[in-house]
């Protein structure tokens, strides 16, 4: 289970950890203000009652102690302000094994602070341990979601196709954008 802490850019000491379904409340905010933002998620304001994000959260431990699943949770002064996961992608059984998703949201008043980067080193680094036979990271975002398409760069994942049109986002449709990295 990950346990650790690093300085953002503006000098604030944030913390990290595995999520755990006794979170279901704090989570349950988390998500649901990221999803009312109506920002680059799958999310576009749907709401999520305490009971499905405890139902989600459990299996989340599940899949974690099964060494499927990395969930990390970062906190500053004690408020809930990113979250990740890189889950392995077994809906192709055993031919996909090898492939995990990546996905992290960081609070909207939070973001720019180096939180994101920071998240992304830290699961990756969990993943590769524990997420046995691992060998590549995918994740997605929409076009015009240029901030996370700078962060993905930079966190060396490469583009591997894309989807014109493949994404409904406020009232048009715009480029479902793969990128992969080989760990
Ligand atoms: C995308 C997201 C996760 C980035 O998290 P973040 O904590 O703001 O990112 P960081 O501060 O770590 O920035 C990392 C890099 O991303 C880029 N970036 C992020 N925010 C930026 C901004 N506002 N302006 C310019 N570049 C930005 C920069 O390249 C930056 O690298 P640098 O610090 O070396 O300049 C965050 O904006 C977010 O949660 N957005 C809403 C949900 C979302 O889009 N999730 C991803 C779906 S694909």
């Amino acid at each position: 289970m990950v346990s650790t802490s690093f300085t953002t850019k503006s000098g604030k000491t944030a913390t990290v950890r595995s999520s755990s379904a006794h979170d279901y409340v704090i989570a349950r905010e988390f998500i649901n203000t990221a999803s009312a933002e109506d920002t680059y998620l799958t999310f576009s304001g749907e709401q999520l009652t305490d009971g499905e994000e405890r139902a989600y959260l459990a299996d989340c431990d599940m899949r974690i102690a099964a060494g499927d699943l990395v969930k990390l949770f970062c906190f500053i002064d004690g408020v809930l302000v990113g979250d990740i996961t890189i889950g392995r992608d077994i809906k192709g059984r055993r031919r996909s094994y090898h492939c995990a998703t990546l996905g992290i949201v960081v609070h909207h008043a939070y973001r720019g602070d180096g939180i994101g980067k920071a998240l992304i080193r830290i699961a990756l680094e969990e993943a590769k341990q524990k997420i046995t036979g691992l060998r590549i990271v995918t994740l997605w975002y929409l076009e015009p979601n240029q901030n996370a398409k700078m962060l993905y760069e930079s966190c060396g994942f490469k583009e591997c196709g894309r989807v014109p049109g493949g994404m409904w986002y406020r009232d048009t449709y715009v480029d479902h954008v793969h990128m992969m990295m080989r760990v």
